[in-house]
């Protein structure tokens, strides 16, 4: 299958992609995502093919308003209306309970809830409108690699397997959107994401832990959080905040390989780097770090001689807290240590 470009004014090509049961991915504030028909259970199951996901990982739904929430979920709750006047459209995905029968289980992963998104992307608020179906859309990645902040990385993961793909530029965050359970008494964060903890928490006050959350019984974690994630084939590491640089210079220069640094600026400028370091610049912090993460990954998985990759740690806070989340999984919880 030839998998077609699509520039912002081809919203209405893409969209028919969309009604012929196929996949087009489309951009959004956070990620690219793969979309298909929610209502259409062919298509929902291409999407797990596609990516190769396992089947128990449900999807979110994306949609242009609130009344299409309405259509499907239950009435909502004032803490879940307060959030989408705060948050929507934006990067923080609702967990709802669902009205009987109204979703495919292959959508819900046989849950009696569904995740529901209203991206801040106009092309994809317009090709869900065009398409008149809320798109299911999990990150537009092979399962397990880093998310696509780019189109180029969607066309890199999934061209021949898709019909197109819907291009507007870089993302603007490059940290999936937050993802919050509504649909138990208590609100939890199952996913740390673009929306942070401390702005959720000043508009509904306290939020659960997931880890707490999910002790409690009968309540499924984010299931997409049990799989590896955001991995590329080199040994990924993670630099804390207190670990000296010179430390991992020195340690670079005993390696035979390359080793691939993601940095913000001042670090890479204020360091002499060995002839075996690959270098790719975070920019100047947090913001720019969460943005560029997984392309910085991607770039290096790229290169078959780097072995190493060597990260630079945050403090897990504020936008933070994704960033570090993400880091983790893509580094299995290694820290860098001088032996
Ligand atoms: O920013 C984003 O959220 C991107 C863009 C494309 O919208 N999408 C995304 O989708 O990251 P995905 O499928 O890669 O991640 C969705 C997460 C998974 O961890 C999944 O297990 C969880 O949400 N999830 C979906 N439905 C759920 C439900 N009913 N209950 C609990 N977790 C759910
Ligand atoms: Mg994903």
């Amino acid at each position: 299958m030839e998998t077609k470009i699509f520039t912002p004014d081809q919203i209405d090509q893409a969209a028919a992609e969309i009604n012929k049961g196929n996949l087009v991915s489309f951009p959004t504030e956070t990620v690219y995502g793969l979309g298909a028909d929610a209502t259409n259970v062919a298509a929902v199951e291409k999407v797990y093919k596609a990516k190769g996901r396992p089947s128990d990982n449900p999807l979110i739904v994306h949609v242009a308003d609130v009344e299409t929430v309405e259509k499907y979920a239950m009435p909502l709750d004032e803490q879940t209306k307060k959030l989408i006047k705060a948050f929507w459209p934006g990067p923080l995905t609702i967990i709802l309970k669902l009205q009987p029968n109204v979703l495919s289980k292959k959508v819900t992963g046989g849950l009696e809830t569904a995740a529901f998104r209203n991206p801040d992307k106009q092309p994809t608020i317009d090709l869900i409108k065009a398409a008149g179906v809320p798109l299911v859309g999990p990150s537009a990645n092979t399962s397990g690699k880093p998310s696509p902040t780019l189109a180029e990385h969607v066309y890199h993961d999934l061209h021949g397997k898709i019909a197109g793909i819907l291009d507007a530029g870089a993302t603007e965050f490059g940290v999936e959107s937050t993802v919050i359970d509504m649909s138990t008494d208590t609100p939890a964060i199952l996913r740390p994401g673009a929306v942070t903890r401390e702005q959720i928490e000043a508009v509904i006050g306290t939020v659960d832990d997931s880890e707490k959350h999910v002790g409690k019984k009968d309540i499924p974690k984010a299931p997409g959080m049990k799989y590896t994630h955001y991995s590329p084939s080199a040994d990924v590491q993670i630099v804390d905040e207190k670990q000296e640089w010179p430390q991992v210079i020195d340690w670079i220069k005993s390696q035979k390989t390359l080793v691939g640094i993601l940095a913000t600026d001042d670090v890479i400028n204020s360091n002499n780097w060995p002839k075996n370091t690959e270098l790719f610049s975070l920019g100047s912090d947090i913001n720019s770090a969460s943005h560029l993460l997984f392309a910085g990954l991607r770039k290096f998985d790229l290169n078959p001689e780097i072995k190493t990759i060597l990260a630079q740690g945050f403090t897990a806070d504020g936008l933070g807290e994704a960033y570090m989340n993400r880091l983790n999984k893509s580094a299995g919880q290694k820290h860098f240590e001088q032996v």
